[in-house]
């Protein structure tokens, strides 16, 4: 991993001593508090998801309520210690790791649920619950948790909601801007600010949670989320189909949001290379077509009556087939072959991943969306990086979120080098700002994209974001160096 480029210690934040470390011991106990004399030792706290960044801290507390998080916040704000808040660590833009010695302000002892209410649907938890178990939790009381991510079995609710994921779904269930009914939050001097037993409408005033959802732990801690669960759907099918062209790929989003309507519940696409990275990854697994194809779809129903929806996806494919949209697709036989399926998409960010890589989050209109990767690939080939080993990069792929513009590319490296990082920035933010599109779609902004809004908001916008910085945060300790 690199170290932090560009930055330099702020020398207003106290360095932690022995004063700090008894008052710690004095709120919190043993297995609250994780000392270590190098900061290697307290690597998995320190090391980004893309093995891109690593801070330096020595101390990570892991407190296991509301009260000690304010505690931990009003301590740190009145003495300038650095903190960053940390869920599961899953997030991709380097913006849960320290940047130096901040404290690692751990959620993860925060892991209840706190009620469930069958009738309207409303969950509420603790902010340090990982999603696979909220997932669980709600699946054994008939509902479903709005969203999911390749990273469920690690990433906790609040880290999700701190980074507004947008996930494998919003194309049916929504962002999270809308799903998440209430907060609770630590604000930096201490204040616990809660609207966690808001109601599904509430129109006084402003609605300030919005500002915590996306603000990746700037402004305050999120310590509990009151959210919408859905009803589970009673059936599930999915078809994954090798398609030749991005344009045919929009063509079939069209179809399939006419033609499936209601019961369309994800749309997702993969390009020839992502799919490549993911069958050596996989190896152990059949690939579930016959043939090669430069995209693949993933088209998943959830509805009420299986006879039903199987009958409807069973018309959409051959009818797509028939007018040629597709070359070549399969529909999953069970539940087995279902899950099967998604697993050919929930790898691939893993399968880029193995050596690290480099990973931009982008919206763009659908014309469009594809043809950032296509331009950054060339790019890196003309420049002869991508190849076998010895060239520094394995592949330059594309995939995401059809049904949100959204597309990832991820460029999976042997080695890190600025070589590399010299052809992608400034030329994928200047691309995309050239398109009218977004630089962070769903993954945040973090450390990566620091002193890069610019391309995506205006300067008015950034100004009233520091305002609100200033406004709740006026010391600056929560998550520093980061985007704001
Ligand atoms: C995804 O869509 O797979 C997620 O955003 C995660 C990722 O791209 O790494
Ligand atoms: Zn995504």
């Amino acid at each position: 991993a690199e170290a932090y480029p560009k930055v330099t210690r702020k020398t207003d934040f106290k360095v932690i001593d022995s004063t700090d470390l008894n008052y710690f011991h004095s709120i919190l106990s043993n297995d609250e508090i994780l000392e270590a004399q190098s900061s290697e030792e307290l690597a998995s706290f320190n090391q980004d998801w893309m093995k891109k960044y690593r801070g330096q801290s020595h101390l990570v507390l892991l407190p296991n309520s509301t009260e000690k998080v304010s505690k931990i916040m009003k301590y740190c704000n009145d003495n300038k210690l650095a903190v960053v808040p940390q869920g599961g660590n899953t997030d991709l833009v380097g913006a849960s790791v320290p940047v130096f010695d901040e404290i690692v302000l751990s959620l993860r002892n925060m892991n209840k649920v706190r009620s469930f209410d069958p009738v309207s649907g409303t969950f509420k938890c603790d902010a340090g619950v990982v999603m696979r178990d909220a997932h669980q939790f709600l699946h054994d009381h008939d509902h479903i948790f709005p969203l999911d991510l390749p990273s469920r079995n690690n990433c906790h609710v609040g880290g999700v909601v701190s980074t507004n994921a947008g996930g494998l779904n919003l194309l049916r269930y929504g962002s999270l801007h809308g799903n998440v009914l209430g907060l609770e939050v630590v604000l930096p001097n201490g204040e616990i600010i809660s609207s966690i037993n808001a109601l599904r409408k509430d129109n006084t005033g402003y609605d300030l949670k919005q500002l915590f959802i996306g603000a990746e732990g700037t402004i305050g801690v999120i310590t509990g989320v009151s959210i919408l669960a859905a009803a589970k759907p009673k059936a599930f099918n999915a078809i994954f189909c090798g398609i030749e062209n991005f344009d045919i790929v929009q063509d079939l989003f069209v179809k399939a949001k006419s033609e499936l309507s209601e019961i369309l519940s994800a749309f997702e696409f993969m390009d020839r290379g992502s799919v490549e990275m993911t069958i050596d990854y996989l190896k152990d697994m059949t690939f579930p077509l016959q043939n090669h194809h430069n995209f693949y779809v993933l088209i998943e129903t959830s509805g009420s009556n299986k006879k039903h929806d199987d009958e409807k996806l069973n018309a959409f494919l051959s009818s797509a087939l028939e007018s040629k949209l597709f070359s070549e697709g399969v529909i999953a036989k069970d539940h087995a072959d279902y899950e099967r399926l998604w697993t050919w998409r929930k790898s691939v960010p893993p399968a880029c991943n193995i050596n690290g890589g480099y990973k931009y989050d982008m919206s763009l209109q659908l014309k469009d969306l594809y043809s950032v990767c296509e331009a950054v690939t060339k790019r890196l080939d003309e420049a002869g990086l991508i190849g076998d080993a010895p060239k520094p990069i394995v592949k330059s792929v594309g995939y995401g979120h059809v049904g949100d513009g959204n597309i990832h590319l991820n460029i999976a490296v042997r080695v890190f080098t600025k070589e590399i990082e010299g052809l992608l920035e400034p030329f994928v933010y200047e691309y995309i700002a050239s398109k009218k599109g977004s630089i962070s779609a769903e993954h945040g902004v973090g450390f990566h994209k620091k002193g890069h809004l610019h391309y995506s908001r205006s300067d008015i916008e950034i100004r009233f974001m520091k305002d609100v910085k200033k406004h709740y945060d006026p010391n600056g300790i929560l998550n520093p160096y980061k985007y704001i």
